[in-house]
């Protein structure tokens, strides 16, 4: 292993590919500070305990996945896999439940981890960023939510995703509906491994990817046939709000996800340019999970969209984002003196909000010119001892290539006025 290897399962994000993920992030972002979504953040690490009770204590994710380890001090803590978890702690200890101002509405953005076997789209070290609207149940607030997942991909220019939706019932009808799923997959040929998870979590086990298990679950009872009539009213009225944004979906009968806490609404949103890791975001409505971590009954939804998959989905479908460009003015400086008078220009530019930069260091003109190309500028300007000694800079326009004399004191105004 090389000593600048980043860890198996992570990558680094550097320029220029970087400046996507800032704009995924913004893109996805931007919705939801339009509709009353306020942020939050909150540590990288929790007690082990709250994923354990919340995420499920039977999950991938807490058994294989979770990066758990003690602390010096022996507290049990561990990197988080998710973030719904840590959200709806952080607004239960905070109190904002309380303000009477339900449900609360909040974003986030950052860094989670799980230990699963790396691939392309699947990593140890990934980024999303999640919408919670926490302490109400209302069928428009989990349209909400999807309309503007929808919306946030559609202005980045995504087209070949779709959603997929389902319910997965609540306390009432989904035991009823669990036990006859039950007795249903005892009667299969299935394995040690297999069995065991029907027992615990059966539903779990209609997500198994094997040919020769899927193959078996074609006559498996479907939750959607064992939904109470108030399940099934609110599903309707949650479809009814999707289709009359004009946002399509699938409605899904088989659609279960890879964490416990879920009732009712779920939906994941998936894109068919990714392989096998084909969901780019997921969420859905999780009543119960206040109270799972040792809180009031507080019903919620919300989703995470990945950041990670959402770019990979981009470049799957061609898709170039419009950047800003990252510098705009280049100054090109030839010799001491007018070192000192473009490092000034510069600066005066930067206070203007112009985006601007300096060739640094010992370079002659040629390498100079090279840094002002790399470096995308629309304008470079150069000075050297005769132009200064004539009360000038040459201006460069590096699209047409035309470059002219500018007097020193006009060249800010110019690039103002050029460029405002
Ligand atoms: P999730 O489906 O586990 O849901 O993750 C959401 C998204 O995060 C996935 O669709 C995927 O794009 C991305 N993701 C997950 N694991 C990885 C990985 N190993 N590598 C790359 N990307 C990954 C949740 O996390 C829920 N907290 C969503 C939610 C919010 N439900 C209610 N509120």
């Amino acid at each position: 292993m090389s000593t600048f290897q980043a860890p198996k399962g992570t990558y680094d994000l550097i320029p220029p590919e970087s400046a996507k993920y800032l704009a995924v992030r913004e893109a996805i972002a931007a919705p939801l500070r339009n509709s009353g979504y306020g942020y939050i953040e909150t540590p990288g690490f929790e007690n082990v305990e709250l994923f354990a009770r919340g995420v499920g204590e039977s999950t991938d994710i807490v058994t294989k996945e979770m990066y758990a380890f003690e602390t010096k001090g022996g507290d049990q803590l561990a990197l988080r896999p998710e973030g719904t978890a840590s959200v709806l702690r952080a607004a239960l200890e905070a109190n904002l439940h309380k303000l009477g101002n339900l449900p609360v509405k909040l974003w986030y953005s950052g860094s989670y981890y799980r230990y699963e076997r790396p691939q392309k789209g699947r990593y140890r070290h990934f980024s999303q960023v999640g919408a919670e609207a926490i302490g109400a149940e209302d069928p428009a607030l989990d349209a909400e939510l999807i309309i503007l997942a929808d919306q946030a991909y559609r202005s980045l220019g995504l087209r070949n995703f779709r959603i997929l939706l389902n319910s997965l019932g609540d306390k009432e009808c989904r035991p009823v509906y669990r036990e006859a799923l039950q007795n249903f997959l005892r009667g299969l040929d299935l394995d040690e491994e297999t069995l065991r998870r029907a027992d615990i979590n059966p539903l779990r086990v209609l997500d198994d990817k094997r040919p020769d298990v899927q193959k078996q679950l074609t006559d498996a009872p479907l939750l959607r046939d064992y939904l109470c009539d108030a399940c099934k009213a609110y599903h309707e009225e949650v479809r009814e709000l999707i289709t009359a944004a004009g946002v399509s979906f699938e409605d899904d009968p088989k659609l279960v996800r890879g964490l416990d806490y879920y009732t009712r609404t779920t939906f994941e949103f998936v894109h068919d340019g990714l392989g096998s890791q084909s969901a780019v975001g997921g969420g859905g409505r999780y009543d119960g999970l206040s109270e799972m971590i040792g809180g009031p009954a507080l019903p919620s939804v919300g989703w995470a969209l990945g950041v990670d998959r959402t770019v990979l989905a981009l470049e799957a479908e061609g898709v170039e984002l419009e950047l800003p460009a990252s510098t705009s003015v280049f100054a090109v400086p030839l010799g001491d003196e007018a070192r000192r008078v473009l490092f000034t220009k510069v600066t005066e530019l930067r206070k203007l909000g112009i985006a601007a930069d300096f060739s640094y260091g010992s370079k002659g003109l040629k390498g100079a010119m090279k840094s002002a190309n790399r470096s995308g500028a629309r304008y470079t300007i150069v000075a050297g001892e005769r132009d200064l000694a004539e009360g000038v800079v040459q201006l460069k326009d590096m699209e047409s290539g035309d470059q002219r004399a500018v007097g020193v004191n006009e060249i800010v105004a110019e690039l103002e006025s050029k460029l405002g």
